[in-house]
């Protein structure tokens, strides 16, 4: 097993056609569909996705403008009243979807809750109320950082309901990464529960807002709503902290959905970039909401008779777009899974599917990488076969991968979509449409209609086919993210300018590079910059190399991502050492464990490299590329005549 390399993937050549009987059903069902669709899209974005958002979603007033282009900052459905929590609830209660389950759950040690949508809505008009009487007012902010439960979704619809944006925090990050999150967010709230369930263990969240917030480090939050999940001691300061199951007693369940303005902010959420600390990526309201319903209806064909299952965090863009809100949006049935799988619960995804009869699956590639190592016999002795579509998403799939969950998972009967997308663009932009896109293992294939994808050179000139550039994207679309959080010089800067515009146009740089075939399908191949992706989850070299040089022992710290089978890559540290320190295993582990510390396991170093100097550029860059070579053992290749001190590579070949 292999990462895609540009050699194994330009081999590939392998088609497989959307299966007659599922093109049939689906809501974009042929080839000259979805062409036709592109087109229409191309010529005339702004009717496209105003058709759209009149016929699929609830508008409490209309807009008076579809698109406002300033680039790089972009409004949608100028002056339109919409609220997403409503178009996610309120507007299926009248129909017969009212007692559908809008949100299965399965809980970690066995537990399991079905909510249909009319008994959703009311908890998330408690849990809104009871942010009112908290002292939640619209256009504040709500820090939700919980576990992967009902409520998680609860509170976030509760927050759109009343018009404060909401900034997830992946329950995985740590007491740091999540003060630096709540500061910036300037949040008044926070949303926790006592633990959550982590792999057979207890992660003690309460205990780590409590970290976060204490000496008053984020003087602007004023409450800790607790929600009870593992029922081990806490503490709860009083007059701060309160039980949900406490306040919401005799709290009214009428709430009516505040009216937003299309642009009013949804969310903020934070995301790993090359430099400096998490952007906070800001979504608004009416774009972000018909992007993600639109994408979900046609990507992952949506009926009414699906139980539909994306196994991400909720923490995560993914799961914002493709648990909660799209899927809802579209009134499906979205499961929701507390477990994570493990060695001593191998199995334990296929269970879900059997026990649910799920239809619609959608994971990441490192999940499937796993799977494959721990064996065919367990998807093999469960009953697969409610599963019709099978979806990828967070890193580029290697064919060998994409072969086994195709052929073992979806028994050669299901089509995969392998959806590219990020944070920052809201919902999936390239994609195929299953009933009507062929398919190539390792090819996120075509572009969603309306999204104008390119390669370029770093001029802007498109390159020809099969050549490698960067991935940009030409006009904007509904889920586009509209700035960075206080910051909208780091958005300019991040994603408008390291291609300048061309012939007046401007490109979204999206930190990829990528080629395009024959076909004009696209292979993405992976982050140009100094973002690596551990597990799928995406980390900033230049963040933990400032954790690790916040530890006293560490003079200097470089980060590279290191090729691994399973994760797709590893974070792999060079660290020089202050004058009094010696290198030794203990200190490698306690800068592991001060990582782990600083920003939460997720980017926990698989190797710490002591060495006495890193290789740097006469004007004092530190040369990367010569470190992934040598991280991933491979020979130091190409040009190195810039480098200041020869000496210090054959000191770090060596090894240190
Ligand atoms: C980066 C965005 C968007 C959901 C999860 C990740 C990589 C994502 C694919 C794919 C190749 C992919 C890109 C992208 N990526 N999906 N199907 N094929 N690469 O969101 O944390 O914002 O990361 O993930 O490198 O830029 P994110």
């Amino acid at each position: 097993m292999s990462q895609p390399t540009i050699e194994s993937i330009l081999q590939e050549n392998r088609l497989f056609q959307p299966p007659a009987e599922f093109a049939q059903a689906a809501h974009i069902n042929s080839w000259e569909a979805y062409e036709q669709l592109y087109a229409q899209a191309q010529a005339d974005p702004a009717s496209f996705w105003a058709g759209l958002a009149e016929r699929e979603l609830h508008w409490f007033e209309p807009w008076q403008q579809v698109l406002d282009w300033h680039p790089p900052h972009v409004k949608w459905f100028v002056g339109g009243k919409i609220n997403i929590a409503y178009n996610c609830l309120d507007r299926h209660l009248t129909t017969w979807r009212r007692n559908k389950a809008a949100l299965i759950w399965e809980g970690e040690p066995g537990d399991s809750r079905t909510l249909t949508y009319a008994q959703l809505h009311r908890e998330v008009c408690q849990f809104a109320n009871v942010l009112k009487q908290l002292g939640v007012n619209k256009g504040d902010r709500v820090g939700i950082y919980m576990p992967m439960i009902p409520e998680a979704a609860i509170a976030m619809l509760a927050c759109a309901r009343i018009g404060a944006p909401h900034s997830v925090v992946f329950g995985g990050f740590s007491a740091e990464a999540l003060r630096d999150r709540l500061i910036d967010a300037e949040a008044k709230l926070v949303v926790t529960a006592d633990g959550g369930w982590r792999k057979d263990a207890i992660v003690p969240l309460k205990e780590q807002v409590d970290r976060a917030i204490a000496n008053d480090a984020v003087p602007t939050v004023e409450n800790v709503l607790v929600v009870e999940r593992t029922k081990q001691k806490i503490h709860m300061e009083p007059g701060r902290d309160h039980w949900w199951h406490d306040l919401r007693v005799g709290v009214s369940a009428d709430c009516p959905a505040e009216p937003m303005d299309s642009e009013d902010m949804l969310f903020i959420l934070y995301t790993s970039g090359s430099t400096g600390k998490p952007k906070g990526v800001v979504h608004t309201t009416g774009g972000y909401n018909l992007y993600t319903h639109i994408t979900s209806q046609w990507i992952f064909d949506l009926k009414d008779t699906d139980v539909y299952w994306c196994t991400a965090d909720v923490g995560w863009i993914t799961g914002h777009s493709y648990i909660v809100y799209g899927p809802l949006s579209n009134g499906a049935t979205t499961l929701m899974y507390e477990g994570a799988p493990r060695a001593s619960n191998p199995g334990c995804f296929w269970d879900v599917i059997e026990k649910y009869g799920v239809t619609i699956f959608y994971t990441a590639p490192t999940a499937i990488r796993a799977f494959i190592k721990m064996g065919e016999h367990h998807p093999k002795s469960r009953n697969l076969s409610s599963l019709r579509l099978l979806g990828t998403v967070g890193e580029p799939i290697n064919p060998e991968a994409w072969m086994w969950y195709y052929r073992v998972i979806g028994q050669e009967r299901c089509p995969i979509v392998d959806t590219w997308w990020q944070t920052e663009t809201g919902g999936i932009m390239i994609t195929p449409l299953p009933g009507a896109i062929p398919t190539k293992p390792g090819s996120a294939t075509r572009p969603f209609p309306g999204i104008l994808a390119d390669v370029v050179d770093l001029e802007g000139n498109p390159v020809g086919v099969n050549e490698g550039g960067y991935l940009v994207i030409r006009h904007p679309w509904p889920g586009m993210m509209r700035t960075v959080y206080k910051d909208p010089d780091r958005f300019r800067r991040t994603y408008w300018e390291h291609i300048p515009p061309k012939d007046g146009q401007y490109l979204y740089f999206a930190g990829d590079g990528a080629r395009r075939d024959e076909q004009g399908y696209f292979w993405v191949m992976g982050r140009v910059d100094d973002v690596i992706s551990v597990a799928g989850h995406r980390l900033g070299t230049m963040e933990i190399e400032s954790a690790l040089v916040s530890h006293p022992a560490v003079a200097e710290a470089a980060v590279v991502g290191k090729p691994d089978e399973v994760k797709g890559e590893e974070v792999v540290a060079f660290v020089t050492l202050e004058g009094e320190y010696v290198p030794s295993e203990a200190l490698a582990q306690e800068l592991k464990q001060h990582v782990v510390q600083e920003i939460g396991a997720i980017a926990r170093p698989g190797e710490i490299r002591f060495s006495e100097a890193l290789p740097k550029t006469r004007s004092g860059k530190i040369m990367r590329r010569l470190l992934r070579s040598l991280a991933a053992d491979q020979e130091v290749s190409g040009d190195t005549s810039t480098l200041e001190d020869r000496s210090v590579l054959d000191k770090l070949r060596g090894g240190a």
